[in-house]
């Protein structure tokens, strides 16, 4: 596994950014693999950023996003399409067509969570995906426990999750329990990832990811069968690794071969 640690979470999303618009610059029609929460939104204003002063396009790009909450309609401040918009596509070239976010609305969940796995295939796969990371090792809304090789479908949330999440609903405002979500083995197969972590209260789910056991106690830890993946980190989130300097020292050779090989 491939750790990337830096100072702090402004670094990780300048980090985490440009390994997007490299990926969107080599392959322009490139699918992504997308997700939401606290963590990404600093890697989707590079993102608008470097689109705003012309350094990369998303016309041809299309993605898919990990996650959405059963029982909320696209249009609702707190569903995840709604969020998508507002943080990124809106604001870039993007032709929404494009964007798939699993119906939180849909009348047949079940059916719409085998339909969500069948456009994955139908684009051709995921090229990159971006995940988050929750304090219990969660990635997508695949919750501890969860099949290490389970595809896209329901997912009820636990206690910890919605504890989490309840920053982002009103007191009286409905807070679903059940999402979609991309199953670990949807993850899996996508053929980059890019983990985002930052802050002290990941630093656990981080450590038993990179270093603990296989274990669907650990969603996250599944990533280790992975032959891409990248973890961007800063030091909050890292401060429970075992050995920093080693990442450290790592990445530091890792990036003079590439400098050598003229691919940095
Ligand atoms: C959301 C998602 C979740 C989040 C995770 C961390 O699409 O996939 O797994 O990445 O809950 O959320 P934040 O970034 O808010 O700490």
């Amino acid at each position: 596994m491939k750790v990337v640690i830096l100072k702090d979470a402004a670094a990780v999303a300048k980090y985490g950014a440009n390994i997007f618009i490299k990926q969107i610059s080599r392959k322009p029609d490139s699918v992504l693999g997308l997700a939401t929460g606290s963590t990404p939104v600093a890697l989707y204003k590079e993102l608008i950023d470097a689109y705003k002063s012309g350094q990369v396009s998303f016309k041809k790009v299309s993605s898919f996003n990990l996650d959405e909450y059963l029982g909320l309609n696209p249009t609702h401040p707190q569903s995840y399409r709604y969020f998508m918009n507002q943080q990124l596509f809106d604001h870039i070239d993007i032709d929404k067509a494009s964007t798939f976010v699993p119906p939180g609305d849909a009348e047949d969940p079940f059916t719409a969570c085998a339909l969500y796995e069948t456009a994955i295939k139908q684009k051709g796969g995921i090229d990159i995906q971006l995940l988050g990371i929750g304090r219990n090792g969660h990635i997508g809304f695949n919750e501890p426990s969860s099949s290490l090789m389970s595809r896209t479908r329901i997912k009820t949330l636990t206690r910890a999750t919605i504890d989490d999440n309840a920053r982002f609903f009103g007191p009286d405002e409905y807070q679903p329990h059940l999402s979609i979500t991309m199953g670990i083995g949807t993850i899996l197969e996508s053929k980059k990832v890019v983990l985002l972590a930052t802050g002290e209260n990941k630093a656990e789910a981080i450590k038993a990811t990179v270093e603990g056991p296989l274990t669907a106690a650990c969603p996250a830890s599944a990533l280790q069968l992975h032959e891409q993946v990248v973890l961007v980190i800063d030091e909050a989130a890292a401060s429970l690794l075992s050995d920093v300097e080693l990442y450290k020292h790592i990445e530091i050779e890792n990036q003079k071969l590439l400098e050598r090989l003229g691919r940095a």
